[in-house]
């Protein structure tokens, strides 16, 4: 059998990507206490045969505090392991500021993982696609080499990758299997088989890099799409081949491809959707309960080892949601990532949590833990906002982490903004035609204002890149851009952001006023002097609220209902709970962790873009509201 894929193999490509092409093998030394009996298709746990049914947590999708909690539940459910990708832009903010303490502390999640009795899959990317603003890599690798080619084995871009991983592989170090830790498998790269560049000598160097640290004291490995096609550009010699997969799909067929490219071990599945994500401006995805356990029965028949992608999804907390698409595509995604998974956004059962948990029992030796219940939730009822202040006014331009003049307009990686808003402001040229037409190509939406008031909308994602200018007699125009999040997945990985080629009657704009708002955590702006406001589509700028509100007794988590607001951005003491855009939806509530809250009195902040409902209310309710759903994958 692996002789006759090698042959096909040579007809296909070089004699270089043949090289590549060999799996993980008997010669293989052994890793400490957990290995592969490629014998008998299994893998060894001290010298037993052993499976594992992991559930994947991301640890920076929640706050530190519940990470036991939730750690805890996965094992209750029955699960042996957790898998945790890790997020280098996280670690790495800027390029020599790095994180590792209070929510960036994965050693402190490891340890917690082991002390709770699950082993860990480590899946350290660089690149790591988690739905997360550009797939996790830091976007000041953009502003640093602008023609960097991530994702290749560029040495601008390896150099880069070398220190990330010198700094988290030495401290995850002690965590490793052989070294008497939870982690048993660290993952190469992530489905590497689905980007174009099929870079052989990346994933060799990846490989190596991360075989300096961890040695044989944990299994690598790789994981790609259910198809030969993905597996051919993903796997790497040294690294088990593993697939991913989820409920719908036909298991026999799916393992099959990875036997092509790992004929002897453990079957395995990387990724199986417990749910599935979701965009903007389409229904909240789910899988039916009845189809999860069918295939994952199926699974656990054929004695495979499993990860469930998700267990429990959190929350893309501030503006850490990223978007699919590539050259002619953007869909960005919303800000929970509840994913349908068995525990909520929140943290609580669900249905498919116990049902999870009643399949595993037939297949797993169960640990002696209670079944969780939900967590009680606050109800704290309505709140008044009062308006504070406009975005555009000279007040609020100290929110600015920058102000300058360009003559052309730069990107918001050229101002080193990874994220948030930025105000472009220029006079308009003279001798317009009546009506005066705008074209630009935006990344990824933009209100824009002439002489300071609103005359319409560009968007990427509905590939909106022209407007015509009823005002052609005004001086000014303002272009307010608005990064949904820099793309997740797929061919492009360079995704800059903000306005291009902009012209007005085939005039390019020039000589730009540019103010950068970051917006990623808002101080109090209780000093602000009121500005005067009026409800409705806010024509004049986006407009920032506050509201006071007392929690009675320990906090709670809670739901901030945005029903009836426009599009923004909303914050409580201080913490961004994410974008919120209920007229699209489907999400219409955010999720407020009782960490973030205290007894007595707290603070509502919010960045309105568009629209101002005539009540200045919004609510914190016990319940969520993710909008209506859509039944991806159905009972048989
Ligand atoms: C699943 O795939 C196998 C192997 O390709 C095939 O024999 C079988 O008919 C498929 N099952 C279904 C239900 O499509
Ligand atoms: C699963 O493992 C058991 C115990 O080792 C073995 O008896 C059985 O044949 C295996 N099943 C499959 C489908 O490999
Ligand atoms: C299970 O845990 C409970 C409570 O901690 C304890 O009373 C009981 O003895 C345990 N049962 C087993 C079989 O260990
Ligand atoms: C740009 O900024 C300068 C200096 O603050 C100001 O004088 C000018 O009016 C601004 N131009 C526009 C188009 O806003
Ligand atoms: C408001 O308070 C902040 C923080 O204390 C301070 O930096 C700022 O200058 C104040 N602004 C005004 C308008 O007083």
């Amino acid at each position: 059998m692996w002789k006759l894929i090698l042959l096909v193999v040579v007809t296909l490509t070089s004699a270089m990507e043949l090289v590549d092409h060999t799996p993980l093998n008997n010669t293989t030394p052994h890793v400490y206490g957990f290995e592969i009996d490629y014998e008998n298709n299994q893998f060894l746990l001290d010298g037993k045969p052993f499976r594992y049914v992991s559930g994947s947590f991301h640890y920076f999708r929640t706050p530190k505090v519940y990470w036991r909690d939730r750690l805890r539940k996965m094992r209750a459910a029955g699960l042996n392991a957790v898998s945790t990708y890790v997020e280098w832009s996280l670690h790495q903010p800027r390029p020599n500021v790095w994180r590792w303490d209070g929510e960036a502390d994965i050693v402190e999640f490891l340890r917690i993982a082991q002390e709770e009795d699950l082993l860990v899959l480590l899946r350290p990317g660089p690149y790591i696609c988690a739905e997360r603003d550009l797939g996790g890599l830091p976007p000041w690798l953009m502003t640093l080499v602008p023609d960097i080619k991530m994702r290749t084995n560029d040495a601008r871009y390896m150099g880069y990758v070398e220190v990330y991983f010198q700094q988290l592989l030495t401290r995850v170090e002690p965590l490793l299997r052989g070294n008497g830790g939870p982690i048993i498998m660290v993952q190469i790269e992530n489905e590497y088989g689905s980007f174009p560049a099929c870079d052989v000598k990346y994933r060799e160097a990846l490989r190596d890099i991360i075989t300096r640290y961890v040695g044989n004291k944990a299994l690598l490995y790789t994981t790609d799409g259910s198809g030969t096609s993905y597996l051919r550009c993903g796997v790497v010699a040294g690294a088990y081949a593993t697939v991913d997969f989820g409920a719908s799909a036909n298991v026999t067929s799916s393992f099959g491809a990875m036997r092509k490219y790992q004929p002897n071990g453990p079957l395995v599945n990387s990724e199986y959707y417990t749910g599935w994500l979701t965009h903007w401006d389409e229904a909240f995805q789910r899988v039916s309960t009845a189809a999860f356990i069918k295939t994952l029965k199926a699974m656990l028949n054929l004695n495979a080892s499993i990860n469930l992608y998700m267990m429990y999804g959190g929350t893309n907390f501030g503006f850490t949601a990223g978007a699919n698409g590539g050259e002619n595509q953007y869909t960005p995604q919303i800000t929970s990532y509840d994913y349908d998974a068995p525990l909520t956004e929140a943290g609580d059962p669900t249905d498919k949590y116990f049902a999870l948990h009643d399949a595993l029992a037939e297949y797993l030796p169960m640990p002696n833990l209670s079944l969780p219940t939900a967590a009680p939730k606050g109800n704290y009822g309505v709140v008044g906002l009062q308006p504070v202040t406009r975005l555009f006014d000279s007040q609020a331009r100290r929110l600015a982490a920058k102000v300058g003049f360009h003559k052309t307009a730069p990107t918001f990686e050229q101002l080193d903004l990874p994220t948030g808003v930025v105000l472009y402001e220029t006079e308009l040229p003279a001798g317009l035609k009546d009506p005066a037409v705008l074209s630009a190509d935006v990344a990824d939406r933009a209100l824009v204002y002439l002489d300071d008031y609103l005359v319409g909308t560009l968007s990427r994602t509905l590939k909106l890149k022209a407007l015509s200018l009823q005002n052609p007699y005004a001086k000014r125009i303002q272009i307010l851009v608005e990064s949904q999040g820099h793309l997740n997945f797929g061919s492009v990985v360079q995704d800059w952001k903000g306005i291009f080629n902009a012209k007005v009657d085939g005039k390019p704009l020039k000589n730009w006023n540019v103010s950068s708002f970051p917006l990623d955590n808002l101080q109090p702006v209780g000093n602000f002097s009121v500005t005067s406001f009026t409800s409705g589509n806010q024509v004049n700028g986006p407009f920032i609220l506050r509201a006071s509100f007392k929690v009675e007794g320990p906090p709670l988590d809670t739901y901030l209902s945005t029903k009836e607001w426009g599009k923004g951005v909303a914050y409580v003491n201080g913490h961004n709970l994410g974008r919120y855009w209920p007229k699209t939806g489907p999400q219409v509530t955010l999720y407020v962790p009782g960490t973030w809250l205290k007894t007595g009195i707290n603070e509502l902040i919010v960045i309105e873009y568009e629209y101002v409902p005539a009540e200045l209310r919004m609510v914190f309710q016990g319940v969520p509201n993710l909008g209506r759903s859509h039944m991806r994958v159905k009972n048989d």
